[in-house]
């Protein structure tokens, strides 16, 4: 059977933010050291910076980058990271049991982020696990003021003359999560985000705050957690945290390829708790979406690899290797974000580099692309403009975790200058989908590009000794005619479709 749906100008979500297509860098593992910072790599640059690792983080195109965590960053001391680098001590990371050497900090992020580009913009998160408001306050006077102060004169002292201009920041990280160093119930934290967000305010208005949300939908505080957090902070935030990660259990396939059923409904619960506080509150004000973790995480493995851990710097962790099936059920996760990107202005893939990541490194060699990284580029490439309201009717199949899914996951972004790009994922394991798209309201005439991600080996992965086994391939046999687009789209594949 044919999937089809309608495409009109007329009927829209939303603007994309381009701030959607964030990412994530955690003092974890190797996203650091030996990701994106290695001063003794052949292509370092004067900072220590991977050059072969900053021209992949260009094409992949991402935007706002969240820094320094995560789990990390509820003991994460910001003193410790300034300053002279021989000067800074070594800590203890409670988090993922390792050493923190700090020979990378704030003004080394910022430097990274200035040479990724102009769209790169900083994310940071203050700690409120086992710190408070007076530290994150000073982190904000060291970071942003501009001088005349003992932080802002330090921070020029140190060598960074202009104010580092962060304008997001997120109020500690998952603390609604009994293995968060600090973890705190829904008041206690919902007091202290309010207290901070009141005295980051008072520095800086228009700052713009992130208050965090539940660690994942199946959080047994999930909703309560929320609706208690924005009764404290609803006038002092901007955004609310989701963190959501996907991986397939026992061999569950079907399920694991409708995984995105999950995150919009995450979305869509998230929205509504936010949007009854503020109908409690008589407020027309509306609490955006930051979903600044998000990815495919085979996070099952975990566990016993950081409890083996004794406290060494930058080892191996979280480094999964992603298959084809992932890059799909990834790019399933992206077409969920921008079929909301109404209410979520703010989403950060994590991570960038090693951990979890769409750039693998090797120390002292080669930098690659996982299959994770076609997705995301192509969606920060044409994903940008307003959001079609995509109304599927098709195929539908059962599976244990999700429910009945439809096969055909599908969103289309219309740029400002009225090309049109389909981004759509077939979840059937077995079955070519035929797809048939209504596009009499939009002047659309040709078939720019159809580029199909699938492999006839679906755990197909890319590796250091095969770097490129798994790349886009054009689709065959797309055609607009009469205002009508019909493709077919194969087994187990994401598909960027560009009309113009
Ligand atoms: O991204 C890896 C970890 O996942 C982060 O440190 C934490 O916030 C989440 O649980």
């Amino acid at each position: 059977r044919t999937a089809r749906f309608a495409l009109d100008p007329a009927f829209t979500v939303g603007k994309v933010d381009p701030r959607l297509f964030g990412s994530f860098v955690e003092h974890l593992g190797r996203c650091v050291y030996t990701g994106i910072f290695e001063p003794e790599h052949p292509t370092a640059d004067e900072a220590g910076l991977r050059t072969d690792v900053l021209e992949l983080v260009r094409e992949l195109g991402v935007t706002a980058i969240r820094y320094p965590g995560g789990n990390f960053v509820s003991g994460y001391k910001w003193e410790d990271s300034v300053g002279p680098v021989e000067d800074r001590p070594k800590r203890l990371d409670l988090a993922w049991r390792t050493t923190e050497s700090n020979r990378f900090g704030l003004s080394e992020y910022i430097a990274f982020l200035k040479k990724v580009g102009p769209q790169a913009e900083p994310m940071m998160a203050v700690n409120l696990g086992t710190r408070g408001v007076a530290e994150a306050i000073e982190l904000q006077e060291y970071a942003n003021h501009p001088q005349g102060t003992a932080l802002s004169d330090l921070r020029i002292a140190h060598g960074d003359k202009d104010p580092f201009g962060i304008r997001l920041w997120c109020l500690g990280n998952e603390m609604d999560g009994p293995w968060q160093t600090g973890h705190k119930t829904a008041e206690e934290y919902g007091r202290i985000a309010a207290e901070t967000a009141r005295a980051m305010r008072q520095i800086d208005k228009d700052v713009e705050l992130v208050a965090c949300g539940s660690s994942g939908q199946g959080m047994d505080t999930f909703a309560e957690w929320e609706a208690t957090v924005l009764t404290e902070t609803y006038d002092l935030v901007d955004y609310i945290s989701l963190h959501a990660y996907y991986e397939e259990h026992d061999g569950d396939r079907d399920s694991f390829l409708a995984s995105a059923v999950d995150m919009e409904s995450f979305i869509e619960n998230v929205v509504a708790t936010c949007d009854h506080v503020g109908a409690k509150l008589k407020s027309s004000k509306k609490i955006n979406l930051s979903f600044d973790e998000w990815n495919v995480w085979y996070m099952s493995r975990t566990d016993a690899q950081v409890s083996a851990l004794d406290w060494p710097e930058a080892p191996r962790l979280l480094e999964d290797v992603y298959s084809v099936t992932d890059a799909v059920v990834f790019g399933s996760l992206l077409i969920a974000l921008l079929r909301h990107a109404d209410r979520v202005t703010v989403a950060c893939l994590a991570q960038l580099v090693n951990v979890i990541a769409p750039i693998m490194t090797e120390p002292g060699g080669a930098a690659w692309r996982q299959t994770t990284f076609f997705p995301f580029a192509a969606a920060a490439k044409y994903g940008r403009g307003e959001v079609l309201d995509v109304r599927v009717s098709g195929p539908t199949y059962d599976t244990k975790r999700h429910g009945t899914a439809d096969l055909l996951h599908a969103t289309a972004v219309r740029a400002e200058d009225g090309t049109v790009t389909v981004f759509a994922v077939n979840r059937s394991q077995t079955q070519a989908l035929p797809l048939e798209v209504a596009l009499h309201a939009l002047e659309l005439t040709t078939v720019v590009e159809h580029s199909v991600l699938a492999d006839a080996d679906p755990d197909a992965r890319n590796t250091l000794t095969d770097p490129e086994r798994v790349a886009p391939h054009a689709g065959t046999g797309t055609t607009l005619d009469a205002g009508t687009l019909k493709a077919t789209l194969e087994p187990l594949s994401w598909n960027v479709i560009r009309l113009g």
